[in-house]
Order: structure tokens, then C-alpha cells, then sequence
């Protein structure tokens, strides 16, 4: 590939950084069946500005994944408002969810979650070219370029170490240009050096395509580098600050 990686949208100028992308207003959650059923999300009161890097700690059980969830529209909330880059999650239906999702929102989960069959760039070009765009792959290289691995397009998932394949993960997230991403432990099953890789790429990609950025997490070192940090108990926010 010798297209030279296009400029990101800029950071947004502080007149619209002050707009709202996440807007919740008592969200409730409720999982299981019948007698088994427990309160997981008990009232999230939660806004997050554009832009803003945010962690999400607490303790495990505390319910951060399935906020990430029903925030990043994987699951739905019992109760509550919810408005994401603009849309009304409660009154969107699974297939208006799916299409609210796709372009204003990227998933980084702890697990890789690649398609074993297809290289890293069909990987990342695949959602792109779903989506529509016509340049899905030259796009996808790009992508994978700015994460370190232009040098690693045809490979497949399993010629690919754990740090590669999360790059991978990570440039198929970013590469819609959401307005948001979400990432749950993403350094969850990667070894330090290869965490902190990882996380230097998230903040630094995240930054540079103008995406507000959620990450759950249980490492204190990870959420320092948040401009905010909110911490869950019980499906509860307990705290809430900014650096
Ligand atoms: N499908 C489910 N059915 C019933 N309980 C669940 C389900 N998924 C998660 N839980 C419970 O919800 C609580 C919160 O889980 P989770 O959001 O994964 O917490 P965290 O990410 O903070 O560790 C836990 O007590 C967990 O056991
Ligand atoms: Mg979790």
C-alpha cells in the first residue's frame, strides 16, 4: 500500500466539546429468570462529554460490563432514558440498534473476538465494506498501519500474537470513525508490555479520530491516564471525578 494514511478529524474545538454523546438517566437492569432473577444496573445516572476518556471501575459483579453493554447498545436496559451519539436507545428496536451502533460506536472487548478465517485486513475491511464504504480495504490498511501492523495485512488471527490481534481489534473499532468507543479489559488478557502497548494505541488513536473513549477497567495505572474516573458498587455509581 502506498496511500499515505489520510488526516483523522481533528479533536474537537472546545465550543462542541461541551455536547453531550452519552446521556443516561436511570438505567435499570434486570438479568436472569423468575426466582433468579437480580437488579444489576440499579439507577445509572451518567453523562459523558465528547471527547472526554473515561474509566469505569469496581469492584467484579459491580456491573461495569453490562453498563458497557447496554451503553454500547449490546444489551438493553429494563428502565430508563438512554441517548447515544444522538440516538434514543430505549425507543430503537434490535435492528434499529444494530443500525445505530454501526458508525458511531467501536467495541474493544477482552477477548479478541476475530473472525479466524479472514486476515487482518479482510477483518477490518469486512465491517467497512458492510457499512457501505467503497474503500473498505485501502481504508482497512490504513488502519492497520497507524496500529503497527502494515506489515502484517494477510496474516491470520492465529499468526497473529494476543498484542497483534487486540491491535487488529482495536483498528477495526476505530476504523468507522465512531463517535465512541468502548473498550471492556482490553488489556484484560495480554501480558504488561504488551498491555501498556495496547493502551498507548487506544488513547493515542482514540485521540487522533475525535473519539469519546469508555473504558472498563480494574487496573488502577490504566484508569489514571482517564480524564475521568467513575467507580460502581452494586449497580450503583459511587464516585465520580475528573483529573
Ligand atoms: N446473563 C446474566 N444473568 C444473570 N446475572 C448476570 C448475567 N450476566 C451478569 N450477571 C451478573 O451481573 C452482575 C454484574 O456483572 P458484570 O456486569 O459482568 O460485572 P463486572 O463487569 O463489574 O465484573 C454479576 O453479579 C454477574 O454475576
Ligand atoms: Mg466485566
Amino acid at each position: 500500500m502506498k496511500t499515505a494514511l489520510p488526516p483523522l478529524a481533528p479533536t474537537p474545538a472546545t465550543t462542541s466539546s461541551a455536547e453531550t454523546v452519552i446521556d443516561a438517566r436511570g438505567l435499570i437492569l434486570s438479568l436472569g429468570e423468575g426466582d433468579g432473577r437480580v437488579a444489576i444496573l440499579r439507577g445509572i445516572d451518567l453523562a459523558v462529554r465528547r471527547g472526554e476518556t473515561l474509566a469505569l471501575l469496581g469492584p467484579s459483579g459491580s456491573g461495569k460490563s453490562s453498563l458497557l453493554a447496554v451503553l454500547a447498545g449490546l444489551e438493553r436496559a429494563d428502565g430508563g432514558s438512554l441517548q447515544v451519539a444522538g440516538a434514543d436507545f430505549m425507543a430503537l428496536d434490535e435492528d434499529g440498534l444494530a443500525a445505530a451502533r454501526r458508525g458511531r460506536i467501536g467495541i474493544v472487548l477482552q477477548a479478541f473476538h476475530l473472525l479466524p478465517t479472514m486476515t487482518a485486513q479482510e477483518n477490518v475491511a469486512t465491517p467497512l465494506e458492510l457499512a457501505g464504504m467503497p474503500d473498505g480495504f485501502s481504508r482497512a490498511a490504513e488502519e492497520l498501519g497507524a496500529v503497527g501492523l502494515g506489515h502484517r495485512l494477510t496474516h491470520y488471527p492465529a499468526q497473529l500474537s494476543g498484542g497483534e490481534q487486540q491491535r487488529v481489534a482495536m483498528a477495526r473499532a476505530l476504523a468507522p470513525r465512531p463517535a465512541i468507543l468502548f473498550a471492556d479489559e482490553p488489556t484484560g488478557n495480554l501480558d504488561a508490555a504488551n498491555g501498556d502497548a495496547v493502551s498507548d494505541l487506544l488513547f493515542a488513536r482514540a485521540a487522533q479520530a475525535g473519539a469519546t473513549l469508555l473504558i472498563v477497567t480494574h487496573d488502577p495505572a490504566l484508569a489514571a491516564r482517564c480524564g475521568r474516573v467513575v467507580t460502581l458498587a452494586d449497580g450503583h455509581i459511587v464516585s465520580d471525578t475528573r483529573a
